[in-house]
């Protein structure tokens, strides 16, 4: 199959509308990572994500809808909670875990009874589901297990010749996937995956906001997921990655006995003055630092690395997000000096 690459104009968005219209799958922009795109009601076309990605069939994906007024048609009910949270976060990086009703086929969902809702915030993807008039279910555009893609090229990379195109909708703003929540109680959320959409964040308009022990910890053995992508490994380059926390000065310390071609260091930016090893730099802000990670992990790939030590970034705020994504790399392997 030829993957078109598709431009951000009206007869563009429009090929790439009729595409999933028609059943076929889209490379496709948002705010946090780009997507694949497929019509949500549409099982044999939901069935092609989950060839061309590589993808457990028991991992739901995310639908993604113009407006949260719209989930009314895709869910059961609908809790206050998040009618609330909606006003405020959407359209934004934000996934909300609801009761899913049967224009939701059980390949989107996973065989579960529920579907997370999402309403994006990019304005390319927003035209492209309006034009589509589907519901588009969308997981992240990477080949499953490897890092996100935060821009057309990544797309090309992993998904040319196995869809139907790709829309150039520029880099993406957040760099990290949305933020997954599940509603608990009248006045309560768990936090399934971190993301720009923050725990401090979300405690301004609800009373108890929880953040599953697996973002930090993973699952234990046998442990039932809250959220069936915890159960996979994820983001990961072919390198090992390594991450450590403590001092800059007790980092170099260490990746200096392992010092080799193919070894690299992943450090704060405004580090790399003095830092004497191969080395990449990943932000100076968590902001910045989710921005870039998952680019960074690619290029790392394609220069060849096959170890790399990660400087642990800060696990607040938005960092929780970076930290999670960074520690599911490594195999939650943490080396504290
Ligand atoms: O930012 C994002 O969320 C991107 C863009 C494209 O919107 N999408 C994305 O999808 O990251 P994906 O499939 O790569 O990750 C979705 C995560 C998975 O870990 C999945 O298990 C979880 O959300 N998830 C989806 N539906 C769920 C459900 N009904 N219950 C529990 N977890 C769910
Ligand atoms: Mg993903």
């Amino acid at each position: 199959m030829e993957t078109k690459l598709l431009q951000n104009n009206k007869k563009d968005l429009q090929t790439a509308a009729e595409l999933i219209k028609n059943g076929n799958i889209v490379g496709i922009p948002t705010e946090t990572v780009y997507g694949l795109g497929a019509n949500a009601s549409d099982p044999e076309a939901v069935r092609k994500i989950f060839a061309a990605k590589g993808r457990p069939a028991d991992n739901p994906l995310i639908v993604h809808l113009a407006e949260f007024s719209d989930a009314v048609k895709y869910t059961s009910s609908i809790p206050e909670l998040a009618y609330k949270l909606a006003e405020h976060f959407c359209p934004g990086p934000l996934t909300i875990i609801l009761p899913k009703n049967d224009r939701i086929p059980m390949v989107t969902s996973g065989g579960l009874d529920t579907v997370g809702i999402r309403i994006p915030s990019h304005p390319v993807m927003h035209r492209i589901i309006e034009l589509s008039g589907c519901a588009i279910a969308a997981p992240s555009a990477n080949t499953s297990g490897l890092p996100s893609c935060t821009s057309a090229e990544h797309v090309m990379k992993d998904m040319n010749g196995k869809i139907s195109a790709v829309v150039d909708g520029g880099q993406s703003k957040f760099g990290v996937e949305s933020t997954v929540i599940a509603i608990e109680g009248d006045d309560s959320v768990r936090i399934l995956r971190p993301g720009c959409i923050t725990k401090e964040m979300l405690e301004k308009y609800c009373a108890e906001v929880i953040v599953d022990h697996a973002v930090l910890d993973g699952l234990a053995e046998n442990e039932k997921a809250a959220s069936p992508g915890m159960k996979y490994k994820h983001y990961s380059p072919k390198a090992d990655v390594i991450m450590i926390e403590g001092s800059l000065h007790d980092f170099t310390e260490y990746v200096a006995r392992f010092d080799r071609d193919t070894t690299y260091s992943l450090i704060f930016t405004g580090e790399e003055k003095d830092f004497p090893y191969n080395c990449l730099t990943y932000g100076a802000d968590s902001l910045e630092q989710a921005h870039y990670l998952f680019q960074r992990l690619r290029e790392l790939d394609e220069l060849g690395a096959e170890r790399v030590f990660v400087r642990a970034p800060s696990a607040e705020g938005v960092g929780l997000a970076v930290y999670n994504r960074l520690i599911r790399a490594a195999g939650f392997e943490v080396i504290r000096i």
